[in-house]
């Protein structure tokens, strides 16, 4: 590991052009699989690199392949690429130049901070025993981008040459700047989301025994999915369930016919996913019948459990550590009940999430816009860190000593 203060010098070193790039996709943000402009950015950014590149069929995907000069296994780094549907509010004079779009999650940062990665490791051949795959991925806010990519036979870029390792970054607005943090395990969660629609029978709301009223039922299950989650739930396996909407009726002197409720769901483990699902339904279904109601539960698959493998997080902070000071690699306690299509990834790949921390100066990151927010600002200076642990990692991995 002793080239690996260099490369944070390297790194910045390079921070003129991550800058650019970066400036350039966050006035332009694309949103969902399709990001024509923003795969063309990342084409041109690496045209003079020694990669073989390569897009994707389905989806306006970039994988790079960097060979290195000695035989060894794959490793593979991704950034994903995509923007938020929001207006940018935050006053920067590179911001968004499309109403509603924004680069709110820091993506336009995370393939700025992969191609830099990809050109110091360009520039390091010698030292790498085996290759390394570079993933610009779109459609991670919800379109599962990486799922597609994974279809079209991500792990299989290069025959016989299976992919070993993974790593991935996301920078976020409410860590101190410059400090990377994981964690093996849990790292995010799973997330579903929950429409029930409760359906009675509409009428005066001065009789309301001639109707059947869908309301206080609706409340109740609310209600009761709270208390689930605190009696149904082991508190070691933990569960996250909001009801974010209660869409019911029109004026105050009429019983609706129905009431909607629109939520979300979170847990840490495929085993605690499909309890809470399957608890979800039951408790929705069983007040509705007791009531005389009728109920339709539609339970939507978002991402997975994102799980980092537990030696590849220590790789991580090993390596940070040695790249910073260590006080800038602090313990991550406990996962984020924030999801992410990186863990269609992980189920494949023994790899890794970090987050780097990216708090503009100034504030604390208990005070900072937080990611997706229309406000959210990443400070800059974090970005050669990002880099040089994308490129310290990928070294770690395929060095021909290890
Ligand atoms: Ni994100």
């Amino acid at each position: 590991m002793e080239s690996q203060p260099n490369l944070l010098t390297a790194a910045e070193h390079l921070q003129d052009r991550t800058l650019d790039l970066r400036r350039r996709l966050h006035r332009r943000p694309e949103l969902g699989l399709q990001l024509p402009e923003t795969q063309a950015a990342i084409m041109s950014e690496l045209a003079d690199l020694e990669l073989d590149l390569r897009t994707g069929s389905s989806v306006s995907s970039v994988i790079g392949v960097l060979e290195g000069a000695h035989p060894g296994p794959t490793f593979l780094l991704r950034g994903d690429m995509d923007a938020l549907p929001l207006t940018e509010d935050t006053g920067l004079d590179f911001s968004s130049e499309i109403p509603g779009a924004m680069h709110a999650c820091g993506h336009d940062t995370h393939v700025a901070m992969l191609a830099g990665a990809a050109r110091l490791l360009a520039g390091r051949r010698a030292e790498i025993a085996g290759r390394v795959l570079f993933m610009f991925q779109p459609g991670e806010e919800g379109f599962h981008g990486a799922r597609f990519m994974l279809e079209e036979g991500l792990l299989t870029t290069v025959a016989d040459a299976p992919v070993s390792g993974a790593f991935a970054l996301h920078i976020s607005s409410t860590f101190a700047s410059g400090t990377v943090h994981t964690r093996g395990g849990p790292f995010l969660a799973s997330e579903d989301r929950i429409e029930i629609v409760v359906t009675g029978r509409g009428g005066h709301a001065s009789a309301p025994h001639h109707a059947n009223d869908p309301i206080p039922a609706a409340c109740e299950i609310a209600l009761a999915l709270q208390t689930m989650v605190t009696r149904r739930v082991d508190v070691f396996d933990p569960a996250v369930v909001t009801i974010g909407t209660i869409a019911a009726g029109t004026t105050h002197n009429v019983i609706p016919p129905t009431a909607t409720l629109r939520g979300t769901m979170r847990t840490l483990s495929a085993t605690s996913r499909a309890a809470v699902r399957e608890h979800v339904r039951r408790i929705a279904e069983g007040i509705a019948v007791a009531h005389g109601l009728e109920v339709h539960v539609e339970l939507t698959a978002g991402y997975p459990v994102t799980v980092n493998d537990d030696t590849m997080a220590t790789t991580v902070r090993d390596v940070a550590s040695h790249l910073l000071d260590s006080e800038r690699v602090p313990l991550m306690n406990f996962p984020i009940m924030g999801a992410e299509d990186w863990s269609y990834v992980l189920e494949k790949v023994p790899g890794a999430m970090a987050f780097l921390g990216a708090c503009p100066p100034g504030l604390e990151p208990e005070n900072a816009a937080p990611n997706h927010s229309n406000l959210v600002i990443f400070d800059e200076a974090a970005l050669p860190t990002g880099v040089a642990t994308y490129a310290a990692v990928a070294l770690d991995a395929l060095s021909p000593l290890s």
